[in-house]
């Protein structure tokens, strides 16, 4: 393989899939530009080690019981991840500083997740450099940066009546889409914003798994207000096409044999990602559109996504028996796969960042039904800016849902919706290339890790 570059890079992700995933990505590209690898992980949601045999893997105690790891509360559970992991983090750290004399490759640069706000400081103090990878696009964290020009202007809290109404300063955002999660205390998600901004402030960089050519008015906004060198080096997932998964949960392959027998582009594609939770009641109205929809579907309903564990039970009995064949239901699928299948022709996602980007570039246009955080600035960009998606408008029905899987699948109307999808990968394709915005912005990467020592 490629030579080493005696150069360590000591990653931390936050224990969650969507975060794990684009930080080994981009574990696995800088390993193929020659840098060694350490993962630190919590004891909480460990990756698996066999699945990349070319990382060194640490773990940090993060000390969690089973009630304190649910999650019920996003936010509070990050803010404890922070606080408890801080001591064993700065210990680990120090440990592999000393161990630098010796056999071990010096450490060159520390990866961490932007919501790992404690570890810039920790490295500052152990004078290692510290970079951050920010697993959401350009444009959310934008708005996170005028989260407090938001909530003086009175656009926070954003449900209630006047969640449709524009945002004039950021069009063409709208009230609800201006992130917000639910937390059990709302002053640990504006404190965790004000610790993502300030560490990011504070560190030498910041890469994100996104592309010029797709944010490029928000990264020169982030680039001029955060004044951090800047990096998207993405869409990540496709410069390490590897047949190793980061995925927490097993992967369930029998829909890709399901897949290869459904006609072209004929497959909607449904998945709420790894963490958007339903109720039984949008359990059934989604089963009952997908039926009414009339076309083959393929849905991931996670352990854990409904609040009744037995889940399949509260589907109509003989639902999917009924359908003879038409749709199939897996508990996890291997989703990158799945979008690159040329069955596939939608995607009915909740927008979170890496389902968003692994659809650009498979050009599969998308039904948006953002939960929260930045699904909602995502959801708007793909439906308002990009144009290669709709929002599921009128709410969870099933006549609803029924129409928009049409619209954004087979009807005419959706017809511009799906070119323009396939003009965006093209995009996405170009910039990995040799002289690629991608490609060079990974260039500088390397070249600002070495010129960190
Ligand atoms: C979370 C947030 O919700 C998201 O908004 C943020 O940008 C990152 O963290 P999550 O909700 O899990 O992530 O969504 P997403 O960002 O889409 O990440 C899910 C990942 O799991 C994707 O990489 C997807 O490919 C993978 N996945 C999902 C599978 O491999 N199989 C599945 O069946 C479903």
């Amino acid at each position: 393989m490629n030579q080493r570059n005696n150069h360590r890079l000591i990653l931390f992700p936050l224990p969650f899939q969507g975060h794990i995933n684009p930080m080994l990505q981009l574990g696995r590209i800088l390993y193929a530009r020659g840098f060694s690898i350490t993962v630190l992980h919590t004891n909480f949601r460990a990756p698996d080690p066999s699945s990349h045999p070319h990382f060194a893997f640490r773990s940090i105690a993060d000390g969690l019981d089973q009630s304190e790891a649910s999650m019920s509360d996003i936010p509070g559970l990050i803010s404890l991840l922070n606080a408890r992991c801080a001591s064993p983090f700065e210990e680990c750290l120090q440990e592999m500083m000393s161990l630098q004399g010796g056999e071990e490759v010096p450490v060159a640069c520390l990866i961490s997740d932007s919501l790992f706000g404690f570890t810039c400081g920790v490295a500052e103090r152990l004078k290692v450099r510290a970079l951050m990878l920010r697993t959401s696009g350009a444009a959310s964290l934008y708005v996170y940066t005028i989260y407090p020009v938001l909530k003086e202007k009175g656009y926070v809290p954003t449900h209630g009546s006047r969640s449709e109404e524009a945002v004039k300063e950021f069009p063409p955002l709208l009230v609800g889409d201006i992130p917000a999660i639910d937390s059990k205390e709302p002053e640990v998600m504006s404190r965790l914003l004000d610790d993502l901004i300030k560490a990011i402030k504070n560190s030498c960089g910041v890469i994100l798994n996104t592309f010029e050519e797709l944010e490029h008015p928000d990264l020169t906004s982030l680039r001029e207000v955060l004044s951090v060198p800047f990096f998207p080096i993405g869409p990540s997932h496709k410069c390490c096409m590897t047949s190793s998964s980061s995925s927490l949960l097993a992967e369930d392959r029998s829909c890709i044999s399901w897949l290869d027998e459904q006609p072209l582009k004929s497959v909607i594609y449904v998945s709420f990602g790894s963490l958007a939770a339903m109720s039984e009641a949008e359990i059934l109205e989604i089963a009952l559109g997908l039926a009414e929809s009339e076309q083959p579907f393929l849905w991931v309903v996670r352990p854990g996504s409904v609040h009744n564990p037995e889940w399949l039970e509260k589907l109509p009995s003989r639902f999917l028996e009924a359908l003879e064949g038409r749709g199939k239901i897996v508990k996890w699928a291997p989703q990158v796969e799945v979008l690159a299948h040329p069955a596939v022709g939608a995607f009915w996602t909740h927008n979170g960042w890496n389902s968003t980007v692994e659809s650009i570039s498979e050009g599969v246009p998308m039904l948006c039904m953002p939960c929260f955080a930045d699904q909602g600035v995502n959801a708007r960009y793909v439906s308002d800016v990009w144009r290669v998606g709709v929002h599921l408008n009128g709410g969870l029905e099933r006549e609803n849902i029924a129409r928009a899987i049409k619209r954004v699948l087979v009807d005419r109307e959706g017809e511009d919706i799906r070119q323009r999808a396939l003009v965006l990968k093209e995009k996405a394709i170009v910039c990995l290339g040799q002289g690629g915005s991608s490609y060079q912005a990974l260039d500088a990467l390397v070249s600002h890790i070495l010129s960190c020592e």
